[in-house]
């Protein structure tokens, strides 16, 4: 058998982390990665109906890397999918974290290939990251890809939550990871995640966006996206917006568009307007806060004092969400019930190490308030340590830099799953190899 002969960083690994919200791609040995890539996919079927009639498509049309198969033509990058056009759909290859839809995987990969990486991939070994419940015949089939499609010499899978941890310099600890599709608590002990103490909630990223949506219906404040806005009158806060359409707008803009574009709306208020507070939220010490003014595209603006606290709480208060039928568990619950599912002998490790990563998590005040609840709820004997990156793309991109720093080690040359091993012994090597 042949491991060993590829890889190291004269030979340029690749890395390559996917999630619900972006696809992070580059090189092993690097800080960060080369590319970030909406995760997203649009589709056109019959473009010849797609008669754009805004001007901006057509300066997009260039970096879009639309790709034409008989009737339908894809886009992709984050130009691309925003730009209005007639009858373009969006949608992804992901499902709960692992590949769904693996045509449209093969498109992106395509895409990231040649557009973002351009490169020869038979060249270059690949490293995936993998949700921690990947399934066996997933792992499987992305082997039998990259070494059937694209032809690399050397490919290796590894937990998300196993690269988070040793981005952090950690082989052990308990990974929080609050993305766009869900939070999951993973506990991972010299390396490999004890499966059976995994916690998901789906309380992350977009159940946010959707609490802020619920906020605005309530409010009766429109969220119009920027790119349909051709001018606005300053108005006072709280007034009505006085703003009109863009006339040269597409035809026939998908649901999917619309709401896409409304999501990335709202990404900017909770990235600059929310806040979640230091305890328990109650109404009377919210109102005591500073408040903050917020103007959204078209022009409304208001001051915001108790609500930025209210619209984050359920994330840590779970009784705050409105109609919730089954048992949901907030950020510090899903840390807690994780390392209690765990053997008596690491839970020690585990909470001496809590590591905190995912593009959810960067809303201000999560961590302290995390640190906050953890620290209360239990005895001086188990006190936790948070492991927080300070940096926001080391908190966004922990996986891929763990990646990054694994693939360029010398003594991780051995463990890759070379061509040659998975030509004798076929795609079950991925399993007998990746952990
Ligand atoms: N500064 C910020 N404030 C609030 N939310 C943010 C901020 N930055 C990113 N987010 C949110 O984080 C989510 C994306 O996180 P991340 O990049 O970790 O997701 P992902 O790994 O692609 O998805 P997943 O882990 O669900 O597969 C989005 O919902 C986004 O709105
Ligand atoms: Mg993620």
């Amino acid at each position: 058998m042949s491991g060993g002969i590829y890889g190291g960083d004269e030979m340029g690994a690749l890395v390559f982390d996917v999630g619900h919200h972006s696809f992070r791609a580059g090189f092993a040995g690097e800080d960060c990665p080369k590319t970030d890539v909406p995760s997203l996919i649009g589709y056109i079927d019959d473009p010849s109906e797609s008669n754009n009639k805004m001007d901006i498509d057509s300066q997009y049309d260039a970096n879009a890397n639309n790709i034409n198969s008989s009737q339908r033509r894809y886009i992709f990058d984050t130009p691309g999918i925003k730009s209005p056009r007639s009858h373009m759909e969006l949608t992804t290859f992901l499902k709960d974290g692992m590949i769904d839809n693996w045509d449209l995987f093969e498109k992106m990969l395509d895409h990231i290939y040649q557009k973002h990486l351009n490169l020869d991939a038979s060249l270059h070994p690949v490293l995936f990251s993998e949700a921690s419940w990947n399934a066996r015949s997933k792992r499987e089939k992305l082997c039998e890809l990259m070494f059937e499609k694209y032809n690399i010499p050397a490919f290796f899978l590894v937990k998300n939550a196993v690269l988070a941890a040793f981005a952090n310099g950690r082989a052990t600890g308990v990974v929080l990871d609050s993305g766009q599709n869900q939070t999951s608590a993973v506990p991972v002990h010299d390396g490999y995640v004890i499966q059976q103490a995994i916690i998901q909630s789906p309380l992350a990223g977009d159940f946010v966006t959707n609490q802020c949506q619920q906020y605005f219906n309530d409010k009766n404040i429109e969220i119009v996206p920027y790119c349909m806005i051709a001018s606005k009158e300053i108005v006072k806060e709280g007034e009505p917006a006085r703003w009109t359409k863009r006339a040269n707008i597409a035809d026939n803009l998908t649901k999917s568009w619309r709401n896409y574009m409304i999501k990335e709306t709202i990404h900017d208020f909770k990235a600059s307007a929310l806040q979640v507070a230091d305890s328990a939220y109650t109404k009377d010490v919210a109102e005591t806060m500073p408040s903050i003014h917020y103007e959204f595209p078209n022009g409304y603006n208001m001051d915001l004092t108790a609500d930025r606290f209210l619209i984050p709480e359920a994330l840590f208060d779970t009784t705050q969400i409105k109609g919730i039928t089954s048992t949901v568990m907030g950020m510090s619950q899903i840390v807690t019930a994780s390392i209690g599912l765990c053997d008596l002998e690491v839970r020690s490790s585990l909470h001496g190490s809590v590591i905190v990563t995912g593009g959810n998590t960067l809303i201000s005040g999560f961590t302290d308030r995390l640190n906050r609840d953890l620290t209360t709820k239990t005895p001086a004997s188990m006190r936790y340590k948070l492991i927080i990156p300070s940096s926001t793309s080391e908190r966004r991109y922990a996986s891929w830099i763990g990646g990054s720093i694994l693939a360029s080690l010398n003594s991780f040359q051995q463990m890759w799953v070379s061509k040659q091993e998975y030509e004798e012994e076929g795609k079950g090597q991925v399993e007998r190899k990746c952990p």
